[in-house]
Parts: C-alpha cells; structure tokens; sequence
C-alpha cells in the first residue's frame, strides 16, 4: 500500500489526475473505473482541464462506473449518470462509458451483464474509489462479502443520511437500493486508487488502513490488493498517527 498525503483539496485533485493522465498516456486505451461523489469533483475539473490543454486524450479510454441507484432513471439529476454528464462526460470525449442501469427490468441480469462488459474489455486497468464514512466503497456497505460481484444492494442509514444532501436534505428521497460493482469485482482492478479528503474522513480513513482488514471496513480489504495507492489530504490523514 502506498498512501500520499497532500497539503489539501486541490493538491489531492492535482495529485490523483495527474496519475490518471499518466496511466492513460501509457496505455491509450486503458480501462478506467470511475466514482462519483464530493470527493473526485476536483479530480474531475482537473482532469478536463488537461484534456482542453491537450496534455491528455481520453479518446481511446473505456470507463466503467462504481455504482448507481435503482429506480432513478439516466436522466433525474441526482443519478450517477446524470452526475457523470454533467461533471466528466459532457466535456470529456471517452471512447465508451459503462454505467450500471438502476432501471433495468431484471435487475440481476444487468449486474451479469455489467460483469460480462468488464471482462469483455480486458478487466478494469485502475479503478478509483470513494470511501463513505461507513468505510463503505462503491456502495459496498460494511458486511459486504469480500468474494461479492456486482450487485443490488441495500444502503446503510448512514448513507443514506449522507447522500440526503444532495435530495434538498431529504432523507425519504434517498433511494434504499442500489447496483455495485461487489469487492471482489473492484479488487480483481490491476490498481486500485482511494482518495479521500476532509477532517469527517480521518476516523474512517484510519479505520481502514490502520485497523483490521475486515468484511466489517469495506475499504480496508483493499489492503489486500497488490497495487493500492491512497491519496489523502491533511485532515483526512490527522488519525492515521
Ligand atoms: P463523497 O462520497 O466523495 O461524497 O464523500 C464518497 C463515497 O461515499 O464513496
């Protein structure tokens, strides 16, 4: 495991899109596994950035996301596809992107099929990754098997409680179910690449690198993967001591 802690946000945001760019520049057609959330925004703008400075094409590049919600359509603003759009894709010309589709009729087809899509592109190349503050990744939440493959699963209360604000602070808008890629789909990714920012982290963060690797801290079983690199801020890396 190799962690990196940096002064702040957009240090981390410059920090992890630069190593995006430079495993894109080494393999034009890398397979990139992609989250949402506050935390990769940075990443994001960053790496748009780039791209408009021609300091990185994503033109050959395939991406697979983490996760969806069930029951929201491609569309509703608070998709993961829709936040996709509008903070990576409407500017960011990628060669194909696969999100898992919270709205398929048969839900468990589709996580097949998503599984199917990542194998017939060769398997993930580096898959970035979110830690919620239930230690969940994707939306793997704690006492997720560590041999799970994509998914439907139930969220936790605690993230549920979180994800509210972005349903105007509604917690009855939250969807309870979602589609994720399982923990033995993101560790079979040849890089595995956490980042995580801000004080409400540190506890977490420490958790899950410092303490036992269990099915109990999701993330912690990344500890298990071979190459597995953590970016973090200051405040989020305050507890690791
Ligand atoms: P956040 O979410 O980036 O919005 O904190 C992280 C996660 O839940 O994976």
């Amino acid at each position: 495991m190799n962690v990196i802690v940096v002064d702040d946000y957009m240090q981390l945001s410059d920090t992890v899109a630069k190593i995006i760019a430079q495993r894109v520049q080494s393999k034009k057609d890398l397979v990139l596994g992609l989250a949402t959330g506050s935390t990769p925004l940075g990443m994001y703008q960053e790496l748009i950035h780039m791209s408009k400075n021609n300091r990185v094409n994503f033109g050959q590049v395939t991406t697979f996301n983490l996760d969806e919600y069930v029951g929201l359509s491609a569309c509703d603003p608070q998709s993961y596809c829709r936040f996709m759009q509008e903070h990576f894709f409407d500017q960011i010309k990628v060669k194909r992107s696969f999100i898992p589709n919270g709205l398929a009729p048969n839900l468990a087809y589709e996580c097949l099929l998503y599984e199917s899509e990542i194998k017939r592109y060769g398997g993930i190349d580096l898959q970035i990754l979110g830690i919620g503050r239930d230690g969940h990744i994707g939306f793997n939440e704690p006492g997720s098997a560590c041999n799970s493959r994509t998914c439907v699963v139930q969220l936790d209360d605690i993230t549920i409680r979180d994800n509210a604000r972005f349903f105007n602070n509604d917690r009855s808008r939250v969807p309870r179910q979602a589609l994720t890629m399982g923990i033995e789909t993101i560790l079979e990714a040849r890089e595995c690449l956490l980042i995580a920012n801000g004080a409400h982290k540190a506890d977490i963060v420490a958790r899950a690198l410092r303490g036992p690797v269990t099915e109990s801290v999701p993330a912690s079983l990344l500890r298990n993967h071979k190459s597995f690199t953590v970016v973090l801020d200051k405040a989020a890396a305050i507890s690791l001591g």
